[in-house]
């Protein structure tokens, strides 16, 4: 992967799958723009990108804190060629046990900060004739867990965003989304600790992939920045999964 001259936005790049994310575009050479609202992890990572990395405090779900984000970075480093929608919260609730609040909450924040991001974003790859879109979405927008109504709906409808995009903006920009398994990130274990038994819930994950263990932020990170990469110039417009293979596995298969 040749990231060099290239400037990526990765949206809440200060843990998890956006800050591996971050890591992986230094090291392949590109400049990296962090926004995220957790400024102590932020500020650590701006640091280790010694000039080649900004980080900016950044609620994404707010559109002006988006566009001046933006601006900011543009100004710093003259151009954005990929935006990686990453931002994300997870909530546990059923349909008829939420919030308004708490819907429009996990709406905003997972779904909206991603048309805003965009909304911003785009007009600087048009300057460019070319850009990458990333939506981190995930394997709950084909499959779906107890408890999570507003979760499962946002990382659906971003599956719409991805297709919308890359059919407005095609030929020079390409957008995809990605859906991961789990990963082992601060959310996931926050979740795991939303349970009476954090260990069962553990262990029922790594039991549900495949692979007989969850990812690491690193693997999902490593995929992103393949997928704004050259290498991946045929691929727009779809959702591609890094699950472990979850859900591949019917019951009543033999197994060794
Ligand atoms: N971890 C998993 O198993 C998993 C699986 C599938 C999909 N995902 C998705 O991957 C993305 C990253 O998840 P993660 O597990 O790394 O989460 P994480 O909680 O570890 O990191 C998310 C980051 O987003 C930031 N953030 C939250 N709200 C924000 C806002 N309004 N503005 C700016 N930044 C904000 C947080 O501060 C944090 O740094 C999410 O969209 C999540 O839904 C995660």
């Amino acid at each position: 992967m040749d990231h060099q001259n290239r400037t990526a936005i990765v949206t809440g790049g200060s843990k998890g799958i956006g800050a591996a994310s971050v890591e992986v575009f230094l090291r392949e050479g590109a400049n990296v723009i962090i926004l995220d609202k957790d400024q102590e992890n932020g500020r650590k990572l701006e640091e280790k990108g010694k000039g080649k990395s900004l980080f900016i405090p950044c609620d994404v779900s707010k559109e002006q804190e988006v566009k001046q984000a933006v601006a900011q970075g543009v100004e710093q480093f003259g151009q954005i060629n990929y935006l990686v929608n990453n931002a994300g919260i997870q909530r546990y609730s059923k349909v008829t046990e939420t919030t308004e609040e708490e819907w429009d909450l996990v709406m905003n924040i997972n779904l909206k900060s991603a048309f805003l991001c965009a909304k911003h974003a785009i007009p600087h790859m048009q300057k460019l004739g070319k850009g990458v879109v990333v939506n981190v979405s995930s394997v709950q927008a084909m499959l779906s867990q107890g408890n999570v109504g507003p979760y499962v709906t946002s990382k659906t409808a971003m599956l719409g965003l991805t297709r919308s995009i890359a059919v407005d903006y095609a030929p020079q920009i390409r957008c995809v989304a990605v859906c991961p398994g789990t990963v082992d990130t601060p959310m996931v274990r926050w979740g795991f600790s939303q349970s009476p038994d954090p260990e069962q819930v553990y262990q029922e994950c790594v039991d549900m992939h495949l692979t007989k263990r969850i990812a690491q932020p690193i693997e999902v990170g490593e995929f992103i920045a393949y997928l704004c990469s050259d290498k991946a110039a045929f691929m727009t417009g779809q959702a591609y999964r890094i699950d472990g293979g979850l859900g591949v596995m019917i019951p009543g298969s033999k197994r060794d």
